[in-house]
């Protein structure tokens, strides 16, 4: 198979996406858009994420060191675009609705449509020039009651509709575009 050699990117490589909760120092929730969270082992399942540049959910994770992150489905994808391409900085970003709850064992925000969350405990923070490597202990996962039928995993997939991203696009579970980063946000 010919291949050509590019600069790093991760186009083709498909990643699933969260919303990370957090609350900011008045205690008030924010909500931001990541695809840069995968898993780690430490004689438990642990998480860990890359947040780059600034931002308030990284400035929240660094305070409190607890955060949540939601998995995303299409439903909520609209939402998650908007909280992806709007900045904690504008203080108006959270004058959406939205059904905030909070975790079982943490006090993190947490969203109610989200059919699966992980409430998260920073253990490690590596600082880099321009990012930071965030790694956790997973203290509790929340996992909508009705992922504990008798389905099968793919009937199971089918209902929640994660949504995954690569290039710059959203993508269903099974594989149709839900449009560009910035799309999704102009049907609310
Ligand atoms: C699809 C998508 C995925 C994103 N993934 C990440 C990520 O993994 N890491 C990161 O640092 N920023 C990521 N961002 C950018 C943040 O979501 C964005 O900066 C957001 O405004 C942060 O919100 P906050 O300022 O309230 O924390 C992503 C944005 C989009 C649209």
């Amino acid at each position: 198979m010919g291949k050509k050699s590019l600069g790093p990117n991760n186009d083709f490589c498909p990643q699933t996406l969260f919303l990370y909760g957090t609350r900011d120092e008045q205690g008030n929730p924010d909500f931001g858009l990541f695809c840069w969270f995968s898993y780690i082992w430490d004689g438990e399942m642990g998480a860990m994420c890359c947040i780059g540049g600034d931002k308030l959910t990284k400035d929240n994770i660094k305070r409190s060191r607890v955060f949540s992150a939601n998995l995303v489905t299409e439903e909520l994808l609209p939402v998650a675009d908007y909280l992806g391409c709007v900045s904690g900085s504008n203080p108006d970003k959270m004058k959406i609705p939205l059904e905030i709850g909070r975790g079982a064992v943490l006090d993190v925000p947490v969203l109610e449509k989200s059919p699966v969350v992980f409430e998260l405990e920073v253990t490690d923070i590596v600082n880099k020039h321009d990012g930071d490597i965030i790694l956790c202990k997973i203290r509790n996962v929340l996992q909508e009651e009705s992922l504990s039928s008798d389905e099968t995993v793919e009937q199971k997939l089918k209902r929640v509709a994660p949504v995954t991203t690569t290039a710059q696009t959203y993508l269903s579970h099974d594989g149709r575009s839900l449009g560009a980063w910035g799309e999704p946000m102009k049907r609310l």
